[in-house]
């Protein structure tokens, strides 16, 4: 069946679907009416009618369905290819750009295959597979195969080879082994992006812009912020920092735990033990003990029991006072995440639960409204689908309180109706998987979140101690987090002074070094492991200054600004000398490095995909392996036995450079501050 005539069956459809309708308000008009009317001719006839409409209403929607379980193909709209180098100016998707140049190739080779793979991966080491590799000829022939063509996958990578399009990104595709198709980068075209870098500095890929939320830290008011709030922190800032360098429009959130039940037993202690706060300033600067004073009490004392739900309800509803005693405790509390903020240097908006009071209320109402509520055993409860698998949310408890499940439909409401987020990014430990499952479950059964939008939830895994047990103090604590970064500020300053950096460096140098080394191990740990694992913290481990660790790269990255720094070449003369030369790959490791290099947008646009941000960390370190062969194999400057400058490769300087300002805009989306000397 054609576009056209699918067309027109749904038209169809749509009329007899109208006529359908009325027919039945109109027997439904008589049904309320006189039942007298039963023996009416008229009635029968319409009712003969309404049998046959019916009957034809379920023939066109088979049809429908038939059709569209084909897939109709439509029209494809080819890709446009890049044809001129110049137009280039330094952002570059490789890969993107090669998927685009084969999927042209295999729709000319193979018109009549719908949606054919087009595989392209990186090639490895071996030089002799090209650079990338094309393999989507073996997967086509098993799909001719189950159309009787006969044919064979070098067969078929030889007609796709045929119809590729020549590009100025690639030098040759050549067929090999079984139906590999081997494909070779163009250095001229390498060789101009690197230069564009140079000239206008790392730009980021073209996208389309996006209004994104993302959900990260979130700690509870008056409970400690700890370490599993801590990879929230790093993971969610590295998150927001790599969608922001794509210019999307994101929107960073701290959904902190600031309303709930525990409020009240605190305002009632508070209220008993410190009755002129508003005008001194109680000393609960340790709220941790104050929380868990509160607590006894609350468990063991009746009265204050009751006086402590009364303090809830009291603050839900709104009452001043009540307000501005919750307000000190959450004010004593944000100072506290603050020094940890401040100190790994996080932006983040505050907007926690408390902010969806009113719109939990109009949630409810509007999912009672739709009948997705149902009761059980006193409380409402909504369930993901209508065959009620898994577990349902609980959306008003027994007593008429709200939930945590509460507040994730009103502020997925919210980012969706309010704040038109088309991206909705939540960063919490694997532990909530199903809690975020559900909560997208429910808010698509509610109309929240339509068609093309989801909630993203961003897992990861336990932090363990070098026992791989719980992480706690030696005495069985839980460790905390200003305590830890304290340790990590004194380690990475006895490993400065182990490498006798205290004698090199100022004393600001060396502080700014400590730093770097300190929150930038704590951070790198963090996010070069595979999120969804658990993950083992050891300073030991990541002060390494071996491996892929951060004190190594930002080692490796003050060895390459220090080249020019010893050649005596300024970024200024440097720029000026790429006015009259340019980056050349000429020897091979050259090459490589050029290569490497190149895959930045590539992998910048796959972690934006996945938000595996080890990607990037392991892209990094090999950058910096690629480096270490390249400096080892090439001169950057030559001098005589006396250690005088006898000549300057301006060219691999200016390689150098750009090295440099990709691994330095690799560390800053990794939020890890480089330094120039340590
Ligand atoms: N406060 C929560 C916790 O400590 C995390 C909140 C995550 N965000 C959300 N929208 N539920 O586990």
């Amino acid at each position: 069946m054609s576009d056209v005539d699918l067309k027109s069956v749904e038209a169809r459809t749509l009329k007899a679907e109208k006529e359908a309708k009325l027919i039945e308000e109109e027997l439904e008009k008589l049904a309320r009416g006189d039942l007298s009317f039963v023996s009416d001719p008229q009635l029968d006839k319409l009712l003969s009618e309404n049998e046959k409409l019916k009957h034809r209403l379920a023939i066109l929607e088979n049809a429908i369905k038939a059709e569209s379980s084909k897939g109709v193909s439509k029209p494809k709209k080819r890709p446009t290819l890049i044809t001129d180098i110049m137009s280039i100016e330094g952002t570059i998707c490789v890969m993107d750009e090669l998927k685009n140049i084969f999927a042209i190739a295999i729709e000319l080779a193979y018109p009549d295959l719908d949606d054919p793979p087009v595989v392209i991966t990186l090639s490895g080491n071996n030089p002799k597979f090209g650079d990338y590799q094309c393999n989507s000829a073996m997967p086509i022939s098993q799909l001719l195969k189950a159309k009787n063509v006969k044919t064979n996958p070098r067969e078929v990578a030889n007609n796709i080879l045929n119809k590729t399009p020549s590009s100025p990104l690639v030098d040759k595709v050549e067929v090999a082994g079984a139906g590999f198709l081997n494909i070779y980068l163009n250095r001229t075209f390498a060789e101009h992006v690197l230069n564009c870098i140079l000239r206008f500095g790392v730009k980021p890929p073209p996208v389309k812009r996006n209004r994104i939320v993302v959900d990260f830290s979130s700690p509870n008011i008056a409970k400690e912020m700890h370490v599993g709030h801590l990879r929230s922190t790093i993971i969610g800032d590295s998150i927001c920092r790599v969608l922001e360098f794509l210019n999307h429009d994101v929107l960073r959130i701290n959904h902190l735990g600031d309303w709930g039940t525990q409020f009240g037993m605190l305002i009632a202690h508070l209220q008993e033990k410190f009755p002129n706060y508003k005008t001194h300033s109680p000393p609960i600067s340790d709220l941790q003990a104050f929380y868990k004073e509160s607590k006894t009490r609350f468990d063991e004392d009746e009265e204050f029991k009751k006086r402590a739900y009364l303090c809830v309800v009291e603050l839900q509803s709104g009452n001043p006072d009540y307000t501005a005693a919750w307000k000190l405790i959450c004010e004593v509390s944000r100072q506290e995440f603050q020094k940890v903020y401040d100190r790994l240097d996080i932006k983040i908006i505050d907007r926690g639960e408390s902010f969806y009071q009113s719109r939990m209320d109009a949630v409810v109402k509007e999912l009672k409204e739709k009948g997705l509520l149902e009761e059980d055993e006193g409380r409402l409860i909504m369930w993901g689908s209508a065959e009620r698998t898994g577990i349902p949310l609980t959306i008003v408890k027994s007593g008429g309180g709200y939930t945590y499940d509460t507040s994730d439909m009103a502020t997925i409401k919210q980012r969706v109706e309010e704040e038109k987020c088309g991206r909705f990014i939540y960063v919490t430990d694997v532990g909530q998987y199903t809690h975020f499952a559900t909560i997208d479950m429910c808010a698509r059964r509610a109309g929240i979140l339509k068609n093309g939008l989801k909630m993203e939830h961003v897992g990861f895994g336990v932090v363990l101690g070098e026992d791989k047990k719980k992480f706690k103090t030696r005495s069985g604590d839980t460790i905390k987090l200003i305590d830890l970064m304290d340790e990590g500020l004194r380690r990475a300053l006895d490993k400065l002074v182990e490498k006798g950096r205290d004698k090199v460096l100022t004393p600001e140098e060396l502080k700014l070094a400590q730093e770097a080394v300190a929150y930038g191990c704590i951070k790198y740990a963090d996010l070069s492991h595979n999120r969804i694992n658990d993950y083992i913290f050891s300073f030991d481990k990541m002060l390494d200054d071996k491996g892929n660790t951060a004190v190594y790269l930002l080692y490796a990255l003050t060895r390459i600004q220090s080249i020019s720094r010893t050649a005596q070449v300024s970024l200024d003369a440097l720029l000026k000398e790429a006015g009259k030369t340019s980056i050349k790959l000429t020897h091979e490791s050259e090459w490589k490095l050029g290569k490497v290099l190149l895959r930045f947008p590539d992998v910048i646009l796959k972690v934006t995909g996945d938000l595996f941000l080890h990607s990037l960390c392991e892209y990094l370190y090999e950058i910096s392996s690629t480096f270490t062969e390249f400096y080892d194999k090439c001169y950057c400057v030559e001098k005589d036995k006396g250690g005088n400058i006898v000549k300057i490769f301006y060219e691999r300087l200016m390689l150098c450079e750009v090295t440099a300002r990709v691994m330095t805009k690799c560390f800053e989306i990794l939020g890890i501050k480089t330094v120039s000397k340590m």
